[in-house]
């Protein structure tokens, strides 16, 4: 209300920036938001492409190691011998990822998170045992993927694919620490990692690919800013043209045009015109208009004097 009043009593000038004003400031709001949603949907896109690369080559590495060097491995090696550097497929995947994270991919995560892990940094945060509980309610789910945030806030990209115990070979280092070979207890202890209760066919884990999306949700925001700010600058000069355009061919004419009528009701100056060259467009034809209405008048008096 207080708002309408204070608009109604502004000038034409005035009410007019006002409106472009607000239709601008609404649609600066819009292109930077659209600017920003575009440029970060860009960038989800470009780190599902990565998040796939990374995983894809992982997943071929593991097949590849699961089927040509493992058998071959475990013929060469003692029975109760084990080195996880070259026996567990799941120990050369993180030692491979955690040198690749530390020489090229910073920011990037490869994770292969578990409740209950042989190796402790596997264990899965609160995020990844809601991964692997949704893995685990429904078993036709292949994949999960989207936009989530770490403990520090950082945005991150993330796909995630469910681990099942798909052969009796998994059993035995993650049932029970007495079939176990006596090398993995020593490296890894008898308490964490195992369960009696696991099955054939249990989906207890999660790969987990995290792709960093900070310094794109970082550019996208420069980028929206800088638009944002860009266009309120072009509108702020734009509206001070119309602003002295409004002014000089509008205001200044129509006061000046006002004040002549109001002379002419009052009869003074009645033999001088209303229109003047300042005036044009249709202030001229208003001003004609009232200029014949003011040799009516004078015509009209003169006639009155003369009866
Ligand atoms: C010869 C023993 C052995 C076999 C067989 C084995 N694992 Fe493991 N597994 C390990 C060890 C040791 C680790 C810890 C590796 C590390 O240092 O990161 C591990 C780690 C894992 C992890 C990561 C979480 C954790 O516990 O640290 C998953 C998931 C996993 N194994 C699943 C499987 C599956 C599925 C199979 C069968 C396809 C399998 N493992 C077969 C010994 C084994």
């Amino acid at each position: 209300m207080a708002l309408q009043n204070l608009v109604n009593s502004l000038g034409i000038r005035a009410k007019f920036i006002f409106m472009l004003a607000s239709l601008g400031a609404v649609a600066l709001i819009g292109i930077g938001y659209g600017a920003y949603s575009f440029s970060m949907k860009n960038s989800l896109n470009e780190a599902a492409t990565k998040a796939q690369i990374i995983d894809s080559y992982i997943k071929a590495s593991r097949e590849y190691f699961m089927t040509a060097q493992r058998p071959l491995i475990n013929e060469l090696v003692e029975k109760d011998r084990f080195y996880p550097e070259i026996m567990s497929g799941f120990g050369i995947t993180r030692r491979t990822v955690d040198m690749v994270r530390g020489e090229e991919l910073h920011g990037f995560k490869f994770r292969q998170v578990s409740m209950n892990p042989h190796h402790p940094p596997n264990k899965a945060d609160l995020f990844e045992e809601g991964l692997i509980k949704n893995f685990q309610q429904d078993a036709n789910l292949k994949t999960l993927f989207g936009k989530t945030r770490d403990k520090n806030g950082e945005l991150f990209y993330y796909q995630s694919r469910p681990i099942k115990f798909a052969s009796e070979g998994c059993l035995k280092c993650h049932l029970d620490p007495a079939y176990a070979p006596k090398d993995l207890i020593e490296l890894y202890g008898d308490t964490n990692g195992f369960d009696k209760n696991y099955k054939l066919g249990d989906i207890f884990a999660a790969y987990v690919v995290y792709v960093p999306l900070a310094p794109a949700e970082a550019a996208a925001r420069v980028q929206a800013l800088i638009l944002f700010a860009g266009g309120a600058g072009t509108m702020v000069v734009g509206l001070l043209f119309i602003w002295f355009f409004l002014d000089i061919r509008i205001v200044k004419p129509i006061m000046e045009l006002s004040a002549r009528t109001e002379e002419v009701s009052i009869g003074k100056n009645l033999e001088k015109s209303l229109a003047s060259s300042q005036m044009k467009d249709e202030i001229a034809a208003l001003a004609k208009s009232i200029d014949r209405l003011r040799i009516s008048l004078v015509k009209m008096l003169k006639r009155r004097k003369n009866e």
